[in-house]
C-alpha cells in the first residue's frame, strides 16, 4: 500500500509539474494533497510496517501483541490517507477553477472569501480523515506498550543473524 501511494505521488508530481497544471494547482490545496500523498502515503505507511515488523525482532518475541490490531491499523491509515487526500484533490481543483473564473468585463467571478467558504465541505472530510490516522497511531502505541509488557526482557541477539534465518528455513 505504501509503494502504491509512492506511485500516486511521483506520477502525480510531473503532472503538477507541467506548466498549464501547474498554474492551476499552485497556492492550492491540491499541492497538499500531493505532499500528503507521499508523506503519508508512502513515508508513514512504510515506517510504521518496517516498525511492526522490527520492534517484536528486538524484543525476542515471534511478532506483535495482535495481527488483527496491525490490520486494523493499517485500514485506518489507508482510509485515513484516501479522506485526505482526494478531499484534497478536490478543493484544490475547486479553489483553482474559482481563482481564474472571469465575467465578460474582465472582473473575478468570486472573491477569496467564496472560495474558502466552497472549500469548507472538504477541509471536514480532511479533519475525518486525520481524526482516522490520529486515532491509527494511539492505536499502535498503545499495541506498543502492550507488546512490550508481553516481552520478557530485551531479546539477547536482537537482530536475527543470517545463520538463525537459514537454519529456520
Ligand atoms: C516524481 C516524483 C515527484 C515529482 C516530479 C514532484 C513534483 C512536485 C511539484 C511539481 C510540486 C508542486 C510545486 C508547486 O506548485 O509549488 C510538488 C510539491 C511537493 N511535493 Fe512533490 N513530486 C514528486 C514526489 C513527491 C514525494 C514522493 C513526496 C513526499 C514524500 C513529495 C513531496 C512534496 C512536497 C512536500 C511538496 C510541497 C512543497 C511546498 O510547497 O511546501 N513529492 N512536488
Ligand atoms: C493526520 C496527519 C496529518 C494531518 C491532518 C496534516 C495536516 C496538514 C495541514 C492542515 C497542513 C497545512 C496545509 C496548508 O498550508 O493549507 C499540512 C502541511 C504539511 N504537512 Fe501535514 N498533516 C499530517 C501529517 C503529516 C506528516 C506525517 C508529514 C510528513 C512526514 C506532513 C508533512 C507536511 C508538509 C511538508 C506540509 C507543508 C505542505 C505545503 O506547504 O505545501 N504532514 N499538514
Amino acid at each position: 500500500m505504501a509503494i502504491s501511494f509512492y506511485m500516486i505521488a511521483t506520477f502525480e508530481g510531473p503532472l503538477l509539474s507541467i506548466k498549464t497544471v501547474n498554474s492551476l494547482s499552485h497556492y492550492t490545496d491540491w499541492t497538499v494533497g500531493h505532499v500528503h500523498a507521499g508523506t503519508l502515503g508512502w513515508v508513514a505507511m512504510i515506517s510504521i510496517g518496517s516498525l511492526y515488523a522490527l520492534y517484536p525482532r528486538l524484543l525476542g518475541l515471534p511478532g506483535m501483541y495482535s495481527t488483527k490490531l496491525i490490520d486494523t491499523h493499517f485500514w485506518m491509515h489507508t482510509i485515513g490517507v484516501v479522506f485526505y487526500i482526494v478531499s484534497m484533490w478536490i478543493a484544490g481543483i475547486t479553489q483553482g477553477l474559482m481563482w481564474r473564473a472571469t465575467n465578460a468585463d474582465g472582473t473575478l467571478t468570486y472573491s477569496f472569501v467564496e472560495s474558502l467558504v466552497a472549500t469548507y465541505p472538504y477541509y471536514l472530510g480532511r479533519l475525518l480523515g486525520g481524526l482516522l490516522i490520529l486515532a491509527g497511531m494511539c492505536l499502535m502505541g498503545w499495541h506498543m506498550w502492550k507488546t512490550w509488557k508481553m516481552a520478557h526482557g530485551v531479546a539477547e541477539h536482537p537482530v536475527m543473524s543470517p545463520d538463525v534465518a537459514e537454519a529456520k528455513a
